[in-house]
């Protein structure tokens, strides 16, 4: 085969990309050369942690959005692999919250068992893509960082795995250019410690104000506030944690709210969500789309319909990460290697977009969004060789883990399930979450007990 494959990303998803086309290899099938594009010094996407914030050593803006301390904010078994099980990797069942570090080892111990780093060009970032109708292939260039030295190369397929919770969407509000304190974007967030003591405004209720919030005052925050748009997130929070409706304006430091009411207040972070952005990507290429289940432009949420030989993975807003990121590639393998044949018109491509948008928009509540999440991975599991599993069981995880939350959302990550993958039930940890300060792998491992010994 002399095709050739460009992956841009080599996260979650551009590495399900080329663990999906080294498993077809393994099984004797050709398969086209592969290039992954990685702007990142390592694999693993956002969870290879960096201290750095704004701009990187190269002046490139950095992508990371991840924290210290952060845990994984959903339980496990809806992550885990269906080719490489956490069992497989650990040697043993872990329990079912792990933070960065554990699930980042997990990521990596996957791809170095398929042997694929060296499809990977590190510290290579993609600055433009173009297509020639003619040819029918693609112009990739990229900048080779630490050479400062550009190049092009011609593809066959472009696969877009960049991710896109790494470009902040930051709203301003009257009075934030005389505010006596810090304000920050959750993408710049790294260390909770940084703001022991001091109250604290987040505005936003999705994860990354609910886990933010969470994280500071568990590393001694004097008081959360939190301010909501549309709904407070209606927890029960610890005392020293107050919902609001959303801020009006700052006055020096005092938030004054939309109800007239105020606070003190030492530091405003902005966990105000992210945008799909794509500056490698010109106007006939570029997916334009809201962070949601079923996004625009993409046919089986994965090829561009404006043009199919472009795919793009985990762009959907995320409940199913890892497997789906997963189910998508192989599938988007199999077009490539002729095994799944495209609808020949725009129009057929476009209709299967405006269907998918319609069954996400029945949808009542989140456990609906889960169910149609878990039914799109299924559609797309089913017309590849991606291992089987019971998808409904990690539905059910999800929903076991929802109604955790709503019991206690500073105790939920203390619960454990069973793995879809294996059936092995998972251990207690060995410490409640709100107390374990030390999020290294050691730590989560090392003295974590099995269930056996446990009881
Ligand atoms: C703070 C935070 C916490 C999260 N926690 C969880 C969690 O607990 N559980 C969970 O399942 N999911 C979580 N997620 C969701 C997360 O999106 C996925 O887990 C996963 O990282 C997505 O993988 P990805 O490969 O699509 O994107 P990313 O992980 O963002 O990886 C994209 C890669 O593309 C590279 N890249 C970007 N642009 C270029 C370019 N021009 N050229 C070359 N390379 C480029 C980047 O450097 C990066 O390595 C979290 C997200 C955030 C922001
Ligand atoms: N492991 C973890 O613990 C962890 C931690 C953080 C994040 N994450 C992941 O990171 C991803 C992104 O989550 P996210 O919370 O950053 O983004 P998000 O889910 O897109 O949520 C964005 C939030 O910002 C609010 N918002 C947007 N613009 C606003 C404005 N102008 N004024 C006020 N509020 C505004 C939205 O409010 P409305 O509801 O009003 O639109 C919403 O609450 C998710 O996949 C999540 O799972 C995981």
């Amino acid at each position: 085969m002399d095709k050739r494959v460009a992956v841009i990303g080599a996260g979650p998803s551009g590495l399900a990309q080329l663990r999906a086309f080294q498993s077809a290899a393994s099984k004797g099938e050709k398969i086209p050369e592969v290039v992954c594009f990685e702007k990142q010094a390592n694999w693993g996407g956002l969870w290879n942690y960096t201290w750095r914030t704004g701009l990187d050593q190269y002046g490139e803006p950095v992508h990371g959005s991840m924290y210290r301390y952060l845990w994984s904010n959903g339980p496990k078994e809806g992550l885990e692999f269906a080719d490489y099980s956490f069992e497989e990797h650990f040697g043993k069942q872990i329990a079912s919250y792990p933070p960065r570090a554990v699930l980042f080892d997990y990521i990596e111990g996957r791809v170095n068992k398929a042997g694929v780093r060296d499809w990977v060009r590190f510290e290579s970032v993609v600055r433009l893509v173009t297509w020639d109708e003619k040819t029918k292939k693609f112009t990739v260039t990229v900048q080779d960082l630490p050479n400062d030295r550009c190049y092009t190369e011609e593809f066959d397929n472009v696969i877009v795995a960049s991710g896109h919770f790494s470009t902040p969407n930051v709203p301003e509000f009257p009075g934030f250019d005389r505010f006596n304190g810090r304000i920050l974007h959750a993408h710049d967030f790294r260390d909770a410690r940084e703001f022991t003591g001091k109250d604290i405004l987040v505005v936003g209720t999705s994860y990354s104000a609910e886990d933010i919030g969470s994280q500071c005052w568990k590393y001694g925050a004097k008081s959360i506030t939190n301010c909501y748009r549309t709904a407070p997130m209606g927890f029960d929070w610890p005392e020293n944690w107050e919902e609001k409706p959303l801020l009006e304006r700052v006055d020096i430091n005092t938030a004054i709210f939309k109800d007239g009411s105020t606070k003190h207040i030492d530091t405003i972070i902005l966990c105000t969500g992210y945008k799909h952005h794509f500056p490698f990507l010109p106007d006939d290429l570029r997916l334009r789309t809201a962070n949601r289940l079923a996004t625009a432009d993409l046919y089986k949420g994965v090829a561009y319909v404006h043009n199919p030989a472009i795919f793009y993975i985990g762009m959907q807003d995320q409940w199913f990460t890892f497997n789906m990121f997963d189910a998508q590639a192989w599938w988007a393998r199999d077009v490539i290697l002729g095994r799944i044949k495209l609808p020949g018109s725009k129009k057929e491509l476009l209709a299967d977009v405006e269907a998918r948008v319609v069954g996400e928009d029945a949808g009542k509540d989140s456990y609906d969004a889960i169910r149609y999440q878990g039914e799109y991975v299924k559609e797309l599991i089913a017309e590849t060789d991606y291992p089987s599993f019971d998808v409904d069981g990690a539905n059910q995880a999800f929903f076991e883990w929802k109604k955790h939350k709503s019991k206690g959302i500073m105790e939920f990550r203390n619960h454990s399930y069973r793995s879809v993958i294996t059936g092995t039930m998972a251990p207690p940890h060995h410490t409640p979450w709100k107390d374990a300060l030390d999020d290294s792998l050691e730590s989560y491992l090392g003295e974590a007990k099995t269930a056996a010994a446990a009881e």
